[in-house]
């Protein structure tokens, strides 16, 4: 008697989870963007900005390398787990998946890419409109997979994310002369903001209704930035943590814009700066130990192939690091990231 009683409370238990899953608002994530958020799209092209081999995804699933740039899952995995979806999201480009896996989340985003066409030829990666040439194909696929309704209410109850920016100016406008002599740094995020507007309106002339538009993160304190101010102490670049804050209040007022004009859009700006900045601040009320450097090789410059298994420098515990290569951060780092966003704009406007 007992033992049936446990059954059916199983059963029940069972039920109830298929009739959330089946009422799931967002039924897949569909990812644009830069390294922050690619799930291995650059293993397919000719780049050298590649993260697909050890020591990266030394703490992934299955201890493999991904072509993610941290040591395990990225931000958008953890975001596809908490709305209940999967545990990571595939990239469009691994030959390895196919529309059937891409149906319920797909990641098109492409590391060292930028708002910007020329920022994403300087290591020759896709550029924004390239991601959205693949994401027209996806559309297609879908449609050829599921049929035309359901692929069609899929694509506008999906939740679209776009995490990108910050290579427009590390790589690009403060690293190379033709963008810098041709606009002010105040001309160049009015001219991003304008590249962003474009692409969230073409993204929702596409179908697209549900966006996170994620902001710039304190770039001037990635320690690749603090290293180039080692001579005096390793400070953040505080000038590029002021263009991220002024950037992200452009992409606010953005948000604020979009939303008035395109009916039945529900577009959030996330903020990660704020969030980030007190973890780099203050790593020891979130239980990390280091932030300055990096936990691969010497922690100051490393990252793409530069990170590598021989070094005898990289740290044996990445949980006690912000940072996994002189960019990107740990794994730990983007789940307690993917935990604020989450909290803070996606469930209570898109999860309930
Ligand atoms: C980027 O390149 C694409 C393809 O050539 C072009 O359609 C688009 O207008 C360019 N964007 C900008 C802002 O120049």
């Amino acid at each position: 008697m007992m033992a049936n009683k446990g059954i059916h409370w199983f059963l029940l238990a069972h039920l109830l989870v298929q009739i959330a899953n089946t009422n799931a608002r967002v039924p897949a994530i569909i990812v644009f963007g830069d390294s922050s958020v690619d799930a291995g799209n650059n293993n397919q092209i000719p780049t050298i900005l590649k993260s697909n081999f050890e020591p990266y995804g030394r703490d992934f699933i299955g201890g493999q390398p991904t072509g993610r740039f941290s040591n395990g899952r990225i931000a958008t995995d953890f975001i596809s787990e908490a709305f209940g979806i999967k545990p990571t999201i595939p990239a469009y480009l691994d030959p390895t998946y196919g529309v059937k896996d891409f149906a319920t989340g797909v990641c098109f985003a492409s590391a060292g890419t930028g708002y910007d066409n020329a920022t994403s030829n300087v290591l020759s990666v896709v550029p924004l409109w390239g991601e959205l040439e693949y994401y027209k194909e996806y559309q297609k696929d879908l449609r050829g997979y599921l049929g035309e309704e359901k692929a069609n209410e899929v694509l506008s109850e999906a939740l679209y994310l776009i995490s990108i920016g910050t290579n427009d100016f590390l790589e690009n406008y403060y690293l190379l002369p033709e963008r810098s002599l041709q606009f002010s740094i105040e001309e160049y995020q009015r001219f991003l903001a304008g590249i962003a507007g474009n692409f969230i309106t073409e993204l929702y002339n596409l179908g697209a209704r549900k966006i996170s538009l994620v902001g710039l993160p304190p770039m001037g304190c990635l320690p690749l930035a603090r290293t180039t101010n080692i001579l005096i102490g390793s400070e953040c670049i505080e000038e590029y943590n002021n263009v991220a804050k002024d950037f992200n209040e452009k992409l606010k007022g953005l948000t604020t814009n979009l939303n008035k004009e395109l009916t039945g859009i529900r577009l959030v700006f996330s903020n990660v700066y704020d969030f980030l900045f007190e973890m780099i601040q203050n790593p020891q009320l979130f239980g990390f130990e280091e932030t300055a450097t990096a936990c691969c090789g010497t922690g100051l410059i490393e990252v793409s192939y530069l990170c590598e298994a021989l070094s005898l420098f990289t740290c044996s515990d990445a949980s006690k690091y912000v940072f996994w290569d002189s960019i990107h951060p740990t794994e730990t780092t983007n789940g307690l990231l993917a935990d604020h966003v989450m909290k803070n704009d996606l469930a209570h406007e898109f999860l309930r």
